[in-house]
């Protein structure tokens, strides 16, 4: 596809990037699971630990106003996200396509007091089914995107004050691209970047802010390298036949995992409260 006089348009060309990124027939025939299954359990609220000052959750406590401030949560994961911004957030309202994240949001939701709402399903199809909040967040979802434009339209059109997204700055599976060209040959792309999301954005006439930030504290799950060699041998595609060699080569080649996120926000276009909500 391409605009009209030839030139791709930025959303075109995102979504050929992400494509590219897609797998051999036979590596995805030979993994005995998924190699893009996510584990609830590293997506889920260290209760020890919630990061109030990463420069994500700062921007939308900036905007959450201080009294009955709601906020939607897109891919919300166990919540991980959206616990820094209660306070001020008096309700979260979780969106995610895999209902066994939507319930360890509701778990961290009772913990925390807050109000919860979830909807289970994959954004945007289930866009009229979910409430407009005060501030939408999407946060390490968008590398999973292919189709960005209605997913970001949708994301607009739910938030009446703005939108905050964070991704890293590369492809989180940049990390196994060492390994890909040693376990099976395979050369990995290395786009596209956080500045592919904005140019899509300018593209739809949105005006976004961002920055980019060092990523912080990794999660629990993350920390514990007992959990390196399980999400290794996943990514990959390996069966545990592999786990020594695949042991030793993490040993001598730790997996470059991408120590920047961008921080992307811009304004929404919801109606304000009571207005009617099409
Ligand atoms: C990498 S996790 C991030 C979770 C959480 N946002 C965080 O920052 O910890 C991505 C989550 O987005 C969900 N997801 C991905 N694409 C989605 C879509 N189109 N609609 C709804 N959920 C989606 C996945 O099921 C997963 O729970």
């Amino acid at each position: 596809m391409s605009a009209a006089g030839g030139e791709p348009t930025a959303a075109d060309r995102w979504s050929d990037l992400i494509a590219s990124w897609g797998l051999p027939e036979h590596i995805v025939a030979a993994a005995p699971e998924s190699p893009w299954r996510h584990d609830v359990a590293r997506f889920a609220v260290d209760d020890e630990a919630i990061d109030r000052d990463s420069t994500s959750a700062r921007w939308a406590r900036e905007v959450i106003p201080p009294v009955g401030g709601t906020v939607l949560d897109v891919g919300c994961g166990g919540g991980r996200s959206v616990a820094p911004l209660v306070p001020p957030a008096t309700e979260v309202i979780g969106v995610d396509r895999v209902g066994a994240m939507l319930d360890e949001f509701v778990a961290a939701a009772e913990r925390l007091g807050v109000a919860r709402r979830t909807v289970h399903g994959a954004w945007p199809d289930v866009m009229a089914t979910t409430p407009v909040a005060d501030v939408v967040i999407c946060h390490h979802v968008l590398y999973d995107v292919g189709d960005l434009v209605p997913f970001v339209v949708g994301l607009t059109a739910r938030a009446r004050l703005a939108v905050v997204v964070e991704i890293p700055v590369r492809h989180p599976m940049s990390a196994w691209n060492g390994a890909f060209g040693h376990f099976w040959n395979l050369d990995r792309p290395d786009r596209p970047t956080h500045l592919d999301v904005i140019a899509v954005l300018r593209e739809l006439g949105l005006d976004p802010e961002f920055t980019v930030s060092p990523r912080r504290r990794r999660s629990r799950y993350d920390a514990d390298p007992a959990n390196l060699l399980t999400v290794a041998r996943r990514r990959l595609g390996l069966g545990g036949d592999r786990d020594a060699e695949l042991a030793g080569w993490l040993a001598e080649y730790p997996p470059p995992f991408v120590d920047e996120v961008a921080t992307i926000r811009w304004p929404g276009d919801a109606d304000p409260p009571g207005q009617a909500i099409a």
